[in-house]
């Protein structure tokens, strides 16, 4: 199965902020305890490589890719550990090239029709949506996919419990992304039966 398919089986993708590479193997085994065999790992700190090659040598069936990528440096890293997939908080070109020569899936972030137009010039297929909550969630990403009939979308930033079904309803979503049921926090007080319940919580309400 593609990496695209296996995005759209998980429906949540965890957007995870690890400070220590030690906590990275407990972390996925946690999620894949939770029925969640999929993580986001951002670079937003410098354990992101080390945890994302641990990830992948424990878990090789997960579904492990970057975020956060802010340069081809990055993305360059991100491959060599074994990342499937890169993301971004916002549209890096360098990047985005880079992406499409390496035959790798690209989420970058963007919020308005102009940006998406640099998705659809480039071939890249889903946009991650974000920040969706403070852009207007989900009333905004149906009007923008109305003028872009092939674009998929992949909220993130405020999706949580209590809106991710209402995201996923909508056809032009292939998975929303969050941090709700992977918070720092947890994962920094090692409390991973909590991660665990949470995900699992998550993952009884999008079957
Ligand atoms: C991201 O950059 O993708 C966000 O931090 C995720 O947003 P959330 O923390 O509101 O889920």
């Amino acid at each position: 199965m593609d990496v695209l398919e296996r995005v759209k089986e998980v429906k949540i993708l965890p957007v995870i902020k690890i400070d220590n590479a030690k906590d990275a193997v407990p972390l996925a085994k946690a999620l894949i305890d939770g029925g969640l065999p999929a993580a986001e790992v951002t670079f937003r700190t410098a354990a992101a490589e080390d945890s994302i090659k641990a990830i992948c040598k424990a878990f090789p069936d997960m579904l492990v890719g970057a975020g956060s990528l802010t340069s081809v440096e990055q993305a360059k890293a991100a491959q060599a550990a074994g990342a499937q997939f890169f993301v971004s908080a916002g549209f890096h070109r360098g990047v985005a090239e880079y992406a499409v020569a390496n035959n790798i899936p690209y989420f970058p972030g963007v919020c308005t029709p102009s940006e998406i137009m640099w998705l659809v010039e480039l071939g890249l297929p889903v946009a991650k949506f974000f920040p969706a909550g403070q852009m207007g969630g989900l009333k905004t990403i149906k009007a923008i996919a109305a003028a872009f009939p092939t674009m998929k979308f992949m909220p993130t930033g405020g999706v949580n419990a209590s809106n991710v079904c209402e995201y996923l309803a909508y056809d032009k979503i292939v998975a929303c992304g969050g941090s709700w049921m992977v918070k720092d926090t947890l994962i920094n007080e090692g409390r991973f039966d909590e991660i665990t319940r949470l995900t699992k919580e998550a993952m009884d309400l999008v079957k």
